[in-house]
C-alpha cells in the first residue's frame, strides 16, 4: 500500500490521473493520494468542488464492482458505514452518491474516473466541520445544487488528540482501508442504498443529463434498480434514470 500525502495540490484526482502510469509500472495498484489543502478541486459534471478548511480531499485506485455502475454507490455506503462505526454519525444518501447530513445538506461527494474497464480512480471530498473561514474564502455557495453542510457540529472532537495535518493524512487512509476490506455484492449495495436514502418514497426532481438536451423529470423516488439507476414513479409508470442530478424538495 502506498500513500502520497501532499501539503497542497490543485486536485488529488488530477494528481493521481497524471502519475498513475509511474505506479502501475511498479505494480502498485493500492495507491492513495491525500492532501491538507486542495486548491482547484472539481466534482461530477465538471462542477467546482470548494475545499473547506476542515475537509478531507483524497483520491485512490479501486477495482470496479462486478456491476460497474454500482461502484460509486458502494463507496458512498462504505464511507457512511465507516463514519457511523467510528463516530456514531447519522448520514444519508442522495442519488446517486451524495452524502448528506440529517439536515439534508451535502457534506460528501464522490467522483469516478475509469482508468480502464476494471480500474477506477475514485475521488472523495468530505466536509467534516465548520470553520470561521469558510464563508470568507468560498464564494460559490449560491451555485451549489444542494446546500452545503458538515458531518460534525464541531471540529474539536476530531482534532483534540491529533494535529489537523496528521488527521487529514490518517483519516483518508482509514477510510480507504475500510473500503477495500468491506467490499459489497450487488444485492447488499441495493438493499443498503435504499435503507440509507434520504428521499425514498418522496417527491423529487431529476435532471437527466444522459439525454442530448437536459430533461427534467418529477415523481416519487421508489428506489434504485439493479444497475443503480433511479426508479421514479410518474403517474403510475416507473421511469428509470441512469445519469443525472437529483434535487430534493
Ligand atoms: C461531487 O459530488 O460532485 C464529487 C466531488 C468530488 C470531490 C473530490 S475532492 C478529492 C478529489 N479531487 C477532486 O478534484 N475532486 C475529488
Amino acid at each position: 500500500m502506498k500513500q502520497i500525502h501532499l501539503k497542497a495540490i490543485n486536485s488529488t484526482q488530477d494528481y493521481l490521473k497524471e502519475n498513475i502510469h509511474e505506479y502501475l509500472e511498479k505494480n502498485i495498484r493500492d495507491l492513495i493520494v491525500s492532501t491538507s489543502k486542495q486548491t482547484n478541486g472539481y466534482g461530477r459534471n465538471g462542477r467546482i468542488w470548494d475545499y473547506f478548511e476542515n475537509a478531507l480531499a483524497f483520491s485512490f485506485l479501486l477495482p470496479a464492482n462486478q456491476i460497474k455502475t454500482l461502484t460509486s454507490l458502494e463507496i458512498a455506503i462504505l464511507i457512511i458505514e465507516f463514519l457511523s462505526i467510528k463516530y456514531k454519525t447519522e448520514l444519508y444518501l442522495k442519488w446517486p452518491n451524495d452524502i448528506l447530513n440529517s439536515r439534508g445538506e451535502k457534506c460528501g461527494g464522490i467522483l469516478l474516473d475509469f482508468f480502464d474497464q476494471n480500474l477506477l480512480i475514485v475521488g472523495v471530498g468530505l466536509n467534516l466541520a465548520n470553520s470561521l473561514n469558510d464563508k470568507i474564502f468560498f464564494p460559490h455557495f449560491e451555485k451549489y445544487i444542494s446546500p452545503a453542510g458538515y458531518i460534525f457540529d464541531s471540529a474539536e472532537l476530531l482534532f483534540n488528540q491529533i494535529s489537523k495535518e496528521n488527521f487529514k493524512k490518517e483519516m483518508p487512509l482509514n477510510i480507504y482501508n475500510y473500503i477495500i476490506h468491506n467490499r459489497k455484492n450487488s444485492e447488499d449495495i441495493i438493499n443498503c442504498w435504499n435503507k440509507l436514502s434520504i428521499h425514498i418514497n418522496k417527491l423529487v426532481k431529476i435532471i437527466e443529463t444522459a439525454e442530448e438536451k437536459k430533461k427534467y423529470l418529477e415523481g416519487i423516488f421508489i428506489g434504485i434498480g439493479a444497475s443503480g439507476e433511479a426508479l421514479i414513479k410518474i403517474e403510475n409508470e416507473i421511469k428509470s434514470v441512469f445519469v443525472g442530478s437529483l434535487i430534493l424538495y
